[in-house]
């Protein structure tokens, strides 16, 4: 098996999530925090979220009164899958609860310095399509900031400021690799972090969390650094890590490369037939064998997108999950539930995003 490798750039192995959490020296997410967070989405509730920096602090900043926000961005290279909606969702539950502003830079920089074949027009159209895709989510105009690199070059300042803080010895102790294949990529790590602390150049200094998949935790880190120097002073933000949405074959990580992955532009005929021809199965090789030993709901990918996604009822889901680890649901009815779960809800998305580009201006950061 290959070894586990997790940085911002790349996923390899099996991923041991505790492992990582040491690795990274961030602190799993404790029982008084889940208690918090019961009626928000069930990325939150069900332990996908895992881990965290500081979300206590966050927690208690914002029961005290104290102004408090979320930021998490996308980095736009493609259409999105439901793999990429995984932190926005948090974003929406979190702004819903709390009340609070939600920033989303969206890092076409990133995506053009990176990938080798992907062109300056190319990035850019791709962050116009994924923004519609973000605002259908659903997120308050009035308090919901997006902004584009290419296009809020005011960021610029903010990313300068902070480069000049990065030595090529700290990025390689924080990313295991100094990101050199050009220097544009060398550079970005300044500019995430200038994303992650633009709630605080924006408005005031506060506390804010990031939710992201733990592979950009070295990006939190490298911020947090950068935070606390004595002439910048700012908050040091906190973070929320979730575990990868595992590809329709069980991966760890739906990728952006083959068949394992559903596009929020998919038509149901699309979905029927990925999961049905893709979705890895935890059920049984025949019927009558499924029957009596059951399926196995950890490793059923079918089970894990309703009970990350896609399921929002915890009644409903324990329902599925007694009848399938008995045997009574078979693998072809279970795949039918999330089919019909994951149509409606692109179908709803699709023309939420339809409607998003009447709105898009009431979201966008201007310079
Ligand atoms: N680098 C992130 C990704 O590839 C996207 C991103 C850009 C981001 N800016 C951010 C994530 C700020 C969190 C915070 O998915």
């Amino acid at each position: 098996m290959t070894k586990m490798k997790v940085n911002p750039w790349e996923v390899e192995g099996s991923v041991d999530y505790e492992k990582l959490t040491k690795k990274f020296g961030t602190t799993k997410i404790p029982d008084s925090i889940y208690k918090e967070l019961q009626d928000c989405h069930p990325l939150l509730r069900r332990g996908i979220y895992f881990s965290h920096r500081d979300f206590d602090k966050w927690l208690k900043a914002h029961e005290e009164g104290k102004k408090v926000s979320v930021i998490t961005g996308r980095g736009p290279s493609e259409k999105m899958h439901i793999g990429h909606l995984v932190p926005f969702l948090v974003a929406k539950s979190l702004q819903d609860k709390f009340g609070c502003d939600v920033y989303i830079p969206i890092s076409d920089d990133e995506k053009f310095f990176i990938k080798k074949n992907l062109t300056f027009e190319e990035s850019i159209k791709y962050s116009e399509d994924n923004i519609l895709d973000l605002i259908a989510l659903g997120f308050d105009p009035k308090k919901t900031f997006i902004f584009e690199d290419f296009v809020y070059t005011d960021i610029y300042k903010y990313a300068a400021q902070i480069s000049k803080r990065i030595t090529y010895s700290m990025a390689k102790a924080i990313f295991g690799l100094t990101p050199e294949k050009n220097i544009g990529w060398s550079f970005y790590p300044a500019m995430q972090a200038a994303h992650i602390l633009f709630p605080q150049f924006h408005s005031k200094k506060h506390i804010s969390v990031v939710p992201v998949a733990i592979d950009q935790d070295p990006f939190i880190r490298l911020t947090r650094d950068i935070a606390s120097q004595k002439d910048i002073a700012l908050t040091k933000p906190a973070a929320l890590h979730a575990k990868f949405l595992p590809s329709l074959h069980g991966e760890a990580k739906m990728s952006s490369s083959g068949t394992g992955l559903i596009f929020l532009s998919d038509d149901a005929k699309t979905v029927k037939k990925k999961i049905n021809k893709y979705a890895f199965s935890g059920g049984q090789k025949t019927t009558e064998e499924h029957r009596e030993k059951g399926g196995n709901t950890e490793v059923d990918v079918s089970f894990q997108y309703l009970r990350m996604l896609f399921e929002e009822s915890d009644e409903k889901l324990e329902e599925i999950k007694t009848k399938y680890e008995s045997g009574e649901l078979l693998t072809g009815e279970l795949k039918a539930i999330l089919i019909e779960k994951i149509s409606a809800f692109l179908k709803d998305h699709q023309k939420r995003k339809q409607e998003a580009k009447k709105n898009i201006d009431k979201f966008i950061l201007k310079n």
